[in-house]
């Protein structure tokens, strides 16, 4: 099956400041060295081979004391040029949700508004063709799922992770286009785990190795498939299904807790996923 590839709007933010002096999850070992110019320099690698597979890149202003903030995708949801700014659920990083408040009205987005229940952005949040896939377990609730889907007006579909290592959705679920997903079932919930088998009786399973190396975190444009270089039974996995998987080092980035598709959020425009803009 030939996959196409449509053009994608992605905001994300220079891990600046990246550091690990907390921690919010397992990967994070505040007493492990981190090593800046090297978040930095697997950063702007990810940005180059986005901006050239044709997206378009925009980016926010990281801000000192908030060594998280490179992982844009816990900033927001955005579906069909509406933006709900997150809310998060750990002290050190609640401040990065202002920086989202102010870039989006800055940047001609006039629907903005702050979620009013924990709610971690696109960690959380994946749009999938017509509904919006939905974590919660660890930090976005069930109260937040019901606010976005009446603010996106979009059915929001609630999935529970039960693996603290795989505390955002994006962590264990990847979309990969309108109508396929990879994902780790064992960071599911039984009652999930079925309804994904409902939902999706072809998707991709990873296995638990290729999960614990971030496999999942991955960005998807339709065709190619962005994920940790480390995955190689997903690398294998996604040719077999038609994609074009493309693997890059995070490794730095994974001192806490995040890879590839934590660091970008995609701003979804007029239209769902999948649709060109
Ligand atoms: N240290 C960050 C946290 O625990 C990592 C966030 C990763 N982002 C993601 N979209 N999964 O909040």
């Amino acid at each position: 099956m030939e996959r196409a590839a449509t053009r994608r709007h992605y905001l994300m933010v220079r891990p600046t400041y990246f550091d690990v002096v907390y921690s919010i999850n397992p990967w994070m070992n505040p007493e492990k060295p981190t090593f800046t110019g090297l978040a930095v320099a697997q950063w702007e690698g990810l940005r180059d081979l986005f901006t050239g597979l044709g997206h378009r890149v925009d980016l926010l202003d990281p801000r000192p004391g908030l060594p998280d903030m490179v992982f844009a995708a816990n900033g927001a949801t955005v579906v069909d040029g509406r933006v709900l700014v997150a809310r998060f659920r750990d002290s050190q990083r609640t401040a990065e949700a202002e920086a989202y408040l102010e870039w989006f009205p800055a940047h001609g987005y006039t629907d903005v508004r702050q979620a009013r229940w924990t709610n971690e952005g696109e960690g959380d949040y994946l749009v999938a063709g017509s509904r919006i896939l939905a974590g919660t377990g660890f930090r976005t609730t069930l109260r937040a799922h019901r606010e976005s889907q009446e603010y996106f007006g979009v059915p929001v579909v609630g999935l529970t992770l039960v693996d603290p290592r795989f505390y955002h959705l994006d962590t264990a679920l990847t979309v990969l286009a309108e109508d396929t997903v990879m994902y780790y079932p064992k960071a599911f919930s039984a009652e999930s785990r079925e309804l994904l088998e409902e939902l999706y009786p072809d998707a991709v399973h990873a296995t638990a190795a290729d999960a614990a190396e971030f496999g999942l975190n991955a960005v998807s444009d339709g065709r190619h498939v962005v994920l940790p270089q480390a995955a190689t039974g997903l690398i294998g996995r996604l040719r077999e299904h038609g994609f074009e998987p493309i693997g890059v080092d995070m490794s730095e980035l994974l001192k806490a807790g995040g890879s590839v598709k934590c660091c970008t959020l995609e701003l979804h425009g007029t239209g769902l996923a999948g649709r060109s803009h």
